[in-house]
């Protein structure tokens, strides 16, 4: 009667969300202090006063709330373009940008604009799940390919080695949700010789999408390196949800690379799916907010921290860790090799963790430490009990 492709979909559902109601039923039984949470990647700041008083003054500005170009307003989208021109050395102009509803729904007009059924996607796991659907709304299927164990850097003979006649794209996502990586440039630029080479051999681009959320968020003066520097064929996507701490409000923008070529269709394209899609433009009074806020990354030393913390605690306990260089995930190894059953196993300690298979990256799990001090700090006894309760054999 339904869509018997979405009821395939809500039946194997998401691990975060479930994990996320997991959350909530314990806390209902044994109170918030007791229950240490780390399922969900919602920024706990709130949005720093100058953001707050910019919402409050736009408000009121006359014509903020009617509709406009598709794809935004033009001031906004010059003075985005100028920013990605200052990062990237390349010329952005107010054609290249596209505001949109968040990351999320810049990745799906992105895909609408590029897939036709059939074409596949590569992504770099562990991954953001919710790709499988932005690809998979628009008839295309993601092809995984594992990055490096403990590391998480990219593995360029395996990339290279999973572009078929019908890959159209690949993911980059860095710094990395879960793993909190950070692919170095070097890599990047072994990634570009193997998509030229493709390219080369196929007479198609493979195109980079590359999905930045977390780019304002790194630790320990570590520079994000550009993709639009290193990839002409490269189609960004960037939202405020995280670095502004404003995931509700659901902005964000669509950079295409100005040196790619026939870059006028693809940016007619870009705006037509935003329409279609039912977007119709992005939330007019958080476009005026964010412009005026493109280098801001709210509650920084908060999150550095905050994963210091955490990753003493956890590494203290006896797991293994990458300390991460940005994001606010922390994406330790599994002390027994499956991850689901280990997550049950911390859920008995009241500790909510999402495992490695919600990411496609079996063995591991997600911490999201965007959450308080002193639930962190209260956590360590349970950490140190979970790996109590594996030592003693009961769960090996
Ligand atoms: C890697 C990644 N991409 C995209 C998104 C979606 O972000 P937005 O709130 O901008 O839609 C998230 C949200 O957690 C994310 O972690």
């Amino acid at each position: 009667m339904f869509s018997e492709k979405i009821c395939r979909s809500l039946a194997s559902g998401s691990m975060i969300r479930a994990m996320f109601e997991q959350g909530s039923m314990l806390k209902a039984k044994y109170g918030e202090e007791n229950v240490y949470d780390f399922a969900l990647g919602n920024p706990d700041p709130e949005p720093d006063k100058e953001i707050i008083d910019d919402i409050i003054a736009l408000a009121d500005e006359p014509g903020i709330h009617k509709y406009m170009s598709n794809a935004g307003f033009a001031d906004v989208r010059s003075t985005v373009a100028a920013h990605m021109s200052e990062e990237s050395g390349r010329e952005f102009t107010a054609d290249e940008i596209v505001m949109v509803t968040g990351a999320a729904a810049g990745l799906s007009v992105t895909f609408h604009s590029l897939l036709d059924p059939g074409d596949e996607v590569i992504t770099l796991a562990p991954y953001f799940m919710e790709y499988n659907s932005y690809v998979g709304n628009q008839g295309g299927t993601v092809k995984p390919v594992n990055t490096l164990p403990d590391t998480f850097r990219p593995d360029i003979p395996a990339i290279a080695a999973a572009i078929g006649p019908r890959t159209k794209a690949i993911i980059l996502n860095s710094p990395n949700n879960p793993s909190g990586a950070v692919y170095p440039e070097e890599d990047l630029e072994a990634l570009r010789d193997v998509l030229d080479e493709a390219e080369k051999r196929t007479g198609n681009p493979v195109y980079v999408v590359s999905d930045e959320p977390y780019a304002k968020i790194v630790y320990d003066g570590v520079k994000v390196p550009s993709v639009a520097r290193i990839f002409k064929n490269s189609i960004t996507v960037n939202s405020f949800s995280k670095s502004l701490a404003l995931p509700g409000e659901r902005i964000g923008y669509i950079a295409v690379n100005p040196d790619l070529p026939d870059k006028e269709t693809l940016e007619a394209a870009l705006v037509y799916s935003n329409r279609t899609l039912g977007f119709v433009n992005a939330p007019s009074l958080f476009q005026k907010v964010a412009a005026r806020h493109l280098d801001r990354s709210v509650g920084l030393d908060a999150y550095k921290e905050r994963r210091d913390m955490l990753y003493e605690i956890v590494t203290d306990a006896g797991f293994k860790c990458l300390k991460p260089q940005g994001a606010f995930y922390l994406f330790p190894k599994s002390p027994i090799p499956d991850d689901k059953k280990f997550a049950e196993i911390a859920l008995r300690h009241r500790t909510i963790v999402v495992a490695g298979s919600g990411f496609s990256y079996p063995g591991y799990f997600r911490l999201a430490y965007c959450v308080s001090r002193g639930m962190i700090k209260r956590s360590a006894g349970a950490f140190r009990e979970i790996m109590a309760e594996i030592a003693g054999g009961t769960e090996g």
